[in-house]
């Protein structure tokens, strides 16, 4: 590529360093904090009227799908209106329950992903409202769709999603603002709080990325294993499910992404001496139960890597690697919460000696169905 990697050894970790600066470039010009408005057109919104939907669908792909998962808690939450997340491959197959009052948004990084482009005409023939949110400027879903906008994270090199995936998540946190703003679900006060938070969540970033040297020490533990298995519950659930991708799409490792309440009915049933689970849980309004779900892991042999809030002894004492991020409302903690699976990935796979910018089998933008 002619970018540069700007003294990193790849693309994707320079990308995964880029993370604050592309959150702030999605969030950036696109509210105003005085009067708790987000500003539609310069989020892109330029034909759709808010006003007038009552459903919401996301349609994506790999990562962008897992950044559409994780959206959908605080989209609604922010405006009551039922979100569903599609995988753009399997959308077709299902009978449009579309109408011109859903809103069909395509997340996607590189905007040329055929099943993406394939679902969201689909979607638009069955008369819903057409929303793109890419980061390639100019590309092929952003031409069918009603409005687009970009999430202007800059150019993503490496193949595994990694600034992209933020990026996507502060947009459609904006997004949903926007549709609880035009809907009046939100009054302009909650509003301007919410955005106080989005606005925070690039200094806390770099807080985490401070994480990287410790992780990169903690990889020797796990670049040698055959398998392993990421939990989290709630908005943590989806972050699961990108470090389970991340790490078998960069180590070739196996891993698996689970609800962690749906443990019991299923993958319990591995767990012994041999596996290793990685246990998202920080401090959020389902701690409790997520903690009972990783005792339930000890008391079966199984090594545990928790994700958890900073000094939370509790979740230490029961883990064999603590990964600990800053405390922090509900709002950022997803965005928290990926570093660290981003950095495992990462630094497992160097250890490895994969390829980490260009892993087999794999292309950047994926344009077969
Ligand atoms: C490929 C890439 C992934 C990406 C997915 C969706 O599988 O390797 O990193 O998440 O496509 O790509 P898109 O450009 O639509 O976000």
């Amino acid at each position: 590529s002619m970018l540069d990697k700007n003294g990193f050894d790849h693309y994707m970790l320079k990308e995964i360093h880029e993370q604050p600066q592309a959150v702030a470039q999605t969030i950036n010009g696109r509210y105003d904090l005085d009067t708790g408005k987000i500003n539609l057109k310069a989020y892109g919104i330029n034909h759709i009227n808010l006003k007038e939907i009552n459903r919401i669908q996301i349609i994506a792909c790999g990562t962008s799908y897992y950044a559409g998962c994780l959206a959908r808690y605080f989209i609604e939450k922010f405006t009551g209106i039922p979100v569903e997340t599609e995988l753009a491959s399997e959308s077709r197959y299902r009978s449009p329950t579309v109408n011109s009052h859903t809103l069909s948004i395509a997340v996607s990084q590189s905007g040329e992903t055929i099943d993406t482009l394939q679902a969201i005409k689909f979607a638009k023939e069955n008369k819903a409202k057409t929303l793109a949110i890419i980061n390639a400027p100019g590309s092929s879903i952003a031409h069918v769709c009603d409005d687009q906008s970009l999430i202007y994270a800059g150019p993503e090199v490496g193949v595994a999603s990694t600034k992209a995936f933020s990026a996507q998540l502060a947009s459609l946190i904006l997004l949903g603002l926007a549709i609880a703003q035009e809907q009046k679900k939100l009054n302009t006060h909650k509003i301007s709080e919410y955005i106080d938070e989005l606005i925070k969540v690039p200094s806390f970033l770099e807080k985490v990325l401070m994480l990287s040297n410790g992780i990169k020490e903690i990889s020797i533990k796990y670049y040698n294993l055959n398998s392993l298995l990421f939990i989290g519950r709630g908005h943590q659930w989806p972050v699961a499910l990108e470090g389970a991708l991340k790490l078998k799409e960069l180590s070739y490792i196996h891993a698996e992404g689970y609800a962690a309440g749906e443990l019991k009915h299923g993958p319990i049933a591995l767990i012994d001496e041999d596996m290793s689970v990685v246990c998202l849980a920080p401090k959020d309004s389902y701690y409790e139960k997520t903690i009972s779900n990783i005792e339930e892991i000890r008391a079966r042999g199984g090594k545990i890597l928790s994700v958890g809030t900073e000094g939370d002894k509790e979740l230490q004492n029961i883990s064999d690697d603590f990964i600990a991020i800053p405390e922090c409302s509900e709002i950022i903690l997803p965005f928290l919460t990926a570093v660290p699976m981003h950095l495992l990935a990462y630094w497992v796979a160097v250890r490895k000696g994969t390829d980490v910018d260009q892993p087999r089998n794999l292309a950047k933008s994926v344009t077969v169905e």
